[in-house]
């Protein structure tokens, strides 16, 4: 039996070379490695998305197959001793269970590790469960994290509330943007990891890459980046980020009907956080279902287009609702403080991710924005979460930013009438810039006292 099995791993492991063959690539974890660190040329995310491996169905489908399989069988008993001692494992098709390792899971996974241009990834069930499994990896009882004070409320809580309580860790929040400040913070020694967003949730501040890594690994400090915000956009890994993670919930999945997560790093950490007896992915279990990572694989082809589509609406909204004299921030206007930044980091044609933001400085202006946006002029919908096909748009402080307290939140900049907008792509340009243009002329025309702050001169 164990040959039918491995047969069939093969037939989904068949690999479409450039030479027309079909052959078989034993490297189980791994994606595709090479970029800057190993003296190779960085690829387009696409077009390493687009080489790597791609798996078929079990009866040469043009789709891989799903192994819904919780468990997997043996032939011999004297097998199963081996994989739980470690010297068979998944590289060479060796599965014990589904909560350690799945192979569909798998794929997804090399898919992913390819787009950040990772050694290894692996896919879970949520962007918390990564983010978590990662942090618990690399931090002990009294060790010490630098972290970006700009952050995902459920982030920002995890290391200000959970973990020094769960794990007895503690952690430095500082402003990334100040390199000296990320430096001082940075306890020889202690400080084991250093932690932001490469766009920050919800301001948009975008983090130096290759500096904040320069600043980290002179200090034996490893560095890891959420890239929720700007997949494709953005190759953190290739400017020398030792792990990315992803909320796999928003832009990738781009449905809003997924909670997924990923880990995208070096194979020996991947391995390690693996581990029968140590690791968190095998003793927390922050699984991905097999079929979940089938629906993701099939959408990671057109997450590119997806890409450019946000951010080309994002800039274009942005630009016009600047000319009107409102505050917008977004990175892709010029007078974004992070503008060249950004530019000098990003993946070519993408442009400048799918968020901006648009500042009504109350709660109350946001709400009543925010209302006439979704129930008088149909623009977009009042939810949190991002990367969905229509826009979504909520107020981060009283929303996803309420884990923060409010001295924290002024810290952060996030203004209690910070209005976040995930720009959406149905419909025509023309016909969504027409019903955020009326909510925005509905705004000015209602308060007439306010507005002289809201709309600059
Ligand atoms: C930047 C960022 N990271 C992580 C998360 C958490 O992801 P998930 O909701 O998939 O657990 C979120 C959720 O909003 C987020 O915005």
């Amino acid at each position: 039996m164990a040959d039918t099995i491995h047969q069939n791993v093969n037939v989904s492991n068949k690999k479409r070379s450039g030479s027309d063959e079909w052959e078989r690539d034993d490297t189980a974890l791994k994606g595709k490695k090479g970029g800057k660190s190993s003296g190779q040329m960085w690829e387009d995310p696409a077009a390493a998305l687009a080489s790597a491996r791609h798996e078929f169905g079990e009866h040469g489908g043009v789709n891989m197959s799903i192994e819904a399989s919780a468990t997997f069988t043996v032939m011999e008993p004297e097998t199963l001793r081996r994989m739980f001692a470690g010297e068979l494992g998944p590289d060479h098709d060796y599965f014990i269970y589904s909560r350690h390792f799945n192979p569909t899971v798998l794929n997804l996974s090399r898919l992913m590790a390819a787009m950040e241009g990772t050694e290894a990834a692996y896919c879970t069930a949520s962007g918390m469960s990564a983010i978590s499994a990662v942090l618990f990896q690399l931090l002990s009882s009294g060790d010490h994290a630098v972290a970006s004070r700009t952050l995902y409320g459920g982030t920002h809580a995890l290391l200000t509330h959970f973990m020094p309580r769960a794990c007895n860790t503690t952690t430095s929040f500082v402003d990334i943007r100040d390199l000296e400040a990320v430096k001082g913070a940075i306890v020889e020694g202690r400080t084991k990891v250093l932690y932001f967003e490469s766009v920050a949730n919800p301001t948009l501040t975008v983090a130096n890459i290759p500096e904040l890594c320069r600043i980290a690994h002179d200090k034996g400090v490893t560095v890891v980046v959420d890239n929720t915000f700007a997949p494709m956009v953005l190759s953190p890994a290739r400017m020398g980020a030792d792990v990315v993670v992803h909320s796999v919930s928003k832009f990738i999945s781009g449905g809003a009907d997924i909670i997924a997560g990923a880990i995208c790093g070096p194979a020996k950490l991947v391995n390690a956080m693996m581990d029968l007896r140590q690791g968190p992915l095998m003793l927390l279990g922050p699984t991905m279902n097999a079929k979940v990572a089938f629906e993701l694989s099939e959408r990671l082809p057109h997450l590119g287009l997806r890409m450019k589509e946000h951010c080309n609406r994002a800039q274009h909204f942005a630009t016009r609702i600047k000319k009107l004299g409102i505050k917008v921030i977004y990175p892709g206007l010029e007078d974004h403080p992070d503008h060249t930044l950004f530019k000098s980091m990003a993946n070519k044609d993408y442009g400048y991710g799918g968020l901006l933001c648009v500042d009504m400085e109350t709660e109350e202006r946001a709400n009543r924005f925010m209302n006439l946006l979704q129930n008088h002029t149909q623009f977009g919908f009042m939810a949190v979460s991002l990367g969905y096909y229509e826009t979504l748009m909520s107020c981060s402080g009283s929303s996803t930013s309420s884990e923060m307290n409010s001295e924290e939140k002024e810290l952060a900049g996030i203004s209690p009438g910070l209005v976040r907008m995930s720009v959406g792509y149905t419909g025509t340009l023309d016909q969504k810039w027409g019903q955020l243009e009326k909510a925005l002329f509905r705004m000015q025309d209602s308060s007439s006292t306010t507005t002289t702050t809201l709309f600059q001169k």
